[in-house]
């Protein structure tokens, strides 16, 4: 198993990975390597945390990072960072992979000096890796209530003391609406890969 940064001649492997990990695991379908696709052009993307993950001569991982920011409640904006789309290929899932892709970003991103992530995710996964509910750091979720606890919305301090004592508000950047705010350009997309049946399971979001 071998970690390493993407190249561009990995991008359309990348993206079909991140097709099919996430292919009808949270709504029919999926939007997230549209999402990768258009974010490594954003200036929030983080080229060197780029990472893929190969095993048996193939890409069978990939993470990236963007700069995020959460508005403290005095109007402040305070910088942070945030992770995902985050894919293992189904082949390869739930044998260790993900957490070992995970904390080999974590490593990194710390010794960069990113201080803080927060991110939307299942705790059962992402508690391996150190996070807990951002509620307990007081950071709350822009579309939920103020004093919710809210189970999918998650934070890491990776810096000890980076974020310290401090309340705010955090909404994920622009680069990961993509898909919602251009449905046209996602429907274009998609359609230059294979088709893929669309299903609504037990388990998504929406
Ligand atoms: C989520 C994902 C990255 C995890 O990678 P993985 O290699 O499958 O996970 P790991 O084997 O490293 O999991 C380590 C532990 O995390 C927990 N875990 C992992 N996936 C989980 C899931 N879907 N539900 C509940 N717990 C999970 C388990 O405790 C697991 O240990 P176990 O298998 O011994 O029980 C991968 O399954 C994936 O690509 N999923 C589809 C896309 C996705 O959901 N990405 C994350 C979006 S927030």
């Amino acid at each position: 198993m071998n970690i390493r940064l993407e190249h561009s001649q990995d991008y359309r492997e990348v993206e079909n990975l991140t097709r099919e990990a996430f292919w009808n695991v949270y709504r029919p379908g999926c939007t997230e390597h549209y999402v990768l696709n258009q974010y490594r052009s954003n200036p929030d993307f983080i080229p060197e945390l780029d990472l893929v993950m190969e095993e048996d001569d193939r890409i069978i991982g990939h993470v990236m990072f963007s700069k995020a920011a959460i508005t403290l409640d005095d109007g402040t904006v305070f910088p942070s960072w945030t992770f995902g789309p985050i894919s293992i290929h189904p082949d390869y899932k739930r044998k260790g992979y993900g957490l070992k892709l995970l904390n080999h970003a974590l490593g990194k991103a710390r010794a960069m000096g990113i201080g803080l992530l927060q991110m939307e995710g299942n705790i059962d996964f992402y508690r391996h890796a150190g996070f807990g509910l951002a509620s307990r750091l007081h950071i709350h979720y822009h579309a939920e209530p103020r004093d919710a606890e809210v189970p999918y919305f998650l934070a890491q301090e990776l810096i000890s003391g980076y974020w310290g004592d401090r309340e705010g508000t955090y909404c994920p950047p622009k680069g990961y609406f993509v898909a919602d705010e251009n449905p046209d350009a996602f429907k274009a997309y998609e359609s230059t890969f294979p088709p893929k049946e669309k299903l609504r399971l037990p388990g998504q979001l929406v």
